[in-house]
């Protein structure tokens, strides 16, 4: 199994571009489901996750082609697909559930296997369940798959008991081809939630208020082929200021954008970074050390639990002591573990984490556990003294695209071991 292998104590100098985004390309592809005309996506990140949603669309019928260098990537969903989604497929990602909504609008049934445990919590589907028969589908949940059927969606004033991100959208792609008008209360306001809402919207969707807690969708009859650029990823982006930041060093981000990092550029400059925003890119220095920084992971626009794990690993050798508070997710903090055994001083207490910098890190052998988790162990690597190996980092494939190179581009001494 393949690790990787970081040798510490080098400040990142140099400009990278960044990929388009995971969360919007994964809803995106699921959106061709909506037509059976194509619908070409352009900028889609070459990631693992995205190879796996290809996969599930592939096995459904669709027709899926790569096109050129830039990410381009198109889908055909014939009229004959096969609306279900096993098991097999759907466990190693729990976004595999976007395929739900739009098979349901478009199909009057879907057959979708539940996407099961994770690593960082139960993380059910309840709320796109309760959206759904809302819209009055019925829904049965039988033998780990939920079997849904309706002769047409119906529009529906909808709302979710907690913000859900990929329940928001499955709930605005299913509205998309209902009889009627949705209403989405209490909707995820996330970037890549609007990003689908320009997609679909592309593909002659009637919709309003993405971006908004209020999301207003008047279905029609059909939906037709499209072209779409995805957004940048925000979450990439972040990390890489934050490798940066924890190194001393000084980057220039491009082919992205800061108004979606308000919180996070915002926690890195109380750390003591100067960043600055171009039209379509981020610069930032950092000084040779950092200040804690306290925070607390709620719905954007604050602060995103997804970069929650990279703040950890930089406040391990801030000045200072550093409160974490995460409330999305109960089990997001397996990263700490790991980062104790390079030599970090974290205390857990319930959904809270306390951080004491120390002077320095020393590389050691850790394991990726998740997704986010497995990027904070690059930061701390590339901080601490020596070398660090990084176990199962298959995780950082699922939402990196071609780390090794952009952080040696930027002079990091990086090496995949197989
Ligand atoms: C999305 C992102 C993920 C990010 C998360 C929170 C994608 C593909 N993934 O995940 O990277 O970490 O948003 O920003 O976009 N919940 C329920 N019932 C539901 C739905 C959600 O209880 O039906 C709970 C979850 O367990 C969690 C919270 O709501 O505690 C938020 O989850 P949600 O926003 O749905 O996360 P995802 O959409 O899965």
């Amino acid at each position: 199994m393949d690790k990787l292998k970081i040798r510490g104590g080098r400040p990142l100098h140099g400009d990278i571009a960044i990929s388009g985004a995971k969360n919007a390309a994964l809803p995106e592809m699921c959106a061709a489901l909506l037509t059976a005309e194509p619908v070409h996506l352009v900028n889609v990140p070459r990631l693992h996750d995205v190879r796996t949603m290809r996969r599930l669309l592939d096995h459904m019928g669709v027709t899926t082609q790569t096109h050129g260098e830039r990410g381009g990537m198109s889908f055909v969903a014939p009229d004959t697909l096969s609306p279900e989604a096993s098991y097999e497929l759907v466990k190693t990602m729990r976004a595999s559930v976007l395929v739900l909504g739009p098979l349901l609008a478009r199909f009057g049934r879907a057959r979708v296997s539940l996407p099961g445990g994770c690593a960082i919590g139960a993380r059910p589907v309840d709320q796109h369940i309760k959206g759904l028969q809302a819209m009055g589908a019925e829904v049965r949940v039988e033998h780990g798959y939920v079997h849904a059927t309706v002769p047409r969606l119906k529009g529906a004033r909808l709302f979710t008991d907690m913000v859900t991100v990929t329940g928001t959208e499955n709930l605005m792609m299913a509205a998309a081809l209902a009889d009627g008008e949705t209403v989405i209360e209490n909707a995820a306001r996330e970037p890549e939630v609007v990003d689908l809402a320009n997609c679909l919207v592309a593909m002659g969707a009637q919709i309003s208020g993405a971006g908004s807690d209020v999301i207003r969708i008047r279905g029609v009859e059909r939906l037709h082929g499209a072209t779409h650029r995805i957004m940048p990823d925000r979450i990439e982006t972040g990390t890489y200021l934050c490798a940066a930041a924890v190194t001393g060093g000084a980057v220039r981000l491009t082919g992205t954008s800061s108004c979606y990092l308000d919180a996070v550029i915002d926690k890195l400059m109380d750390a003591g970074c100067e960043v600055v925003s171009e039209r379509d890119a981020i610069r930032l220095s950092a000084p040779a050390r950092l200040n804690a920084v306290s925070l607390r992971t709620s719905p954007y626009p604050a602060f995103p639990t997804d970069m929650q794990a990279q703040f950890m690993a930089i406040n391990c050798v801030a000045n200072g002591v550093a409160m974490i508070r995460e409330t999305i997710f109960e089990n997001r903090f397996m990263h700490a573990v790991e980062l104790q055994r390079l030599g970090a001083d974290i205390r857990i207490d319930g959904n809270t984490a306390v951080v004491q910098g120390v002077a320095k890190l020393e590389g050691a052998t850790v394991m990726a556990t998740d997704l986010r988790a497995s990027a904070s162990l690059v930061v701390a690597g590339l901080v601490a003294e020596g070398e660090t190996v990084i176990e199962r980092i298959y995780h950082l494939d699922r939402g990196y695209e071609r780390l090794e190179a952009k952080l040696a581009a930027l002079g990091a001494k990086v090496r995949r071991l197989a």
